[in-house]
């Protein structure tokens, strides 16, 4: 990720803060709808679900110029996410609802610098949750 693209997420992260639950909210109502089978891997209540996955990728964009702290937080998940039996290919499809949500949410103010910085984002989550498993 280039300064630019890890400052153009930052400052989207923070704008999206307070309505960061109700984006995990359509963001699972998305990923459902496109990947029906993924449902029965998660909790039937995704109340407290939603709050974590919210709060969780608050905490990675912001620990994204901390390499260090960014690596070893991204690895931790990504060893639990192994145990829930998540695989390289659940990640492209979590990937695409994921930025199309963000898009939705920013609107008009989405451009293409801002969906190249948030799929480089994703990206360098996804490899350093996968680091440890390759
Ligand atoms: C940006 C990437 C992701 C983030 C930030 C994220 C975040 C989280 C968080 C915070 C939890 C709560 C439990 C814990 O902390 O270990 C969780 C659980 C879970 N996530 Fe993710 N996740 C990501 C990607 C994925 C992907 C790609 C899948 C694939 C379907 C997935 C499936 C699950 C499942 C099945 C659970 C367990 C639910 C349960 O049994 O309680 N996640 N995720």
């Amino acid at each position: 990720m280039t300064p630019e693209q890890v400052n153009l997420v930052l400052d989207g992260i923070e704008r999206m803060r307070p309505r960061l639950p109700q984006i995990a909210d359509a963001f699972y109502a998305e990923l459902f709808d496109r990947h029906p089978q993924l449902r029965p891997m998660f909790p039937a209540d995704l109340t407290r679900q939603r709050i974590k996955f919210a709060d969780e990728l608050h905490t990675l964009v912001v620990a994204l110029p901390d390499l260090p702290a960014f690596l070893a937080s991204a690895a931790r998940l990504g060893n639990r996410h192994a145990g829930y039996g998540v695989r390289v290919a659940h990640y492209n499809q979590v990937r695409t609802v994921l930025i199309t949500t963000i898009a939705a949410d920013m609107g008009s103010t989405w451009t293409a610098e801002h969906e190249q910085a948030w799929t480089a984002a994703y990206d360098m989550i996804t490899e350093a949750m996968l680091l440890n498993l390759r």
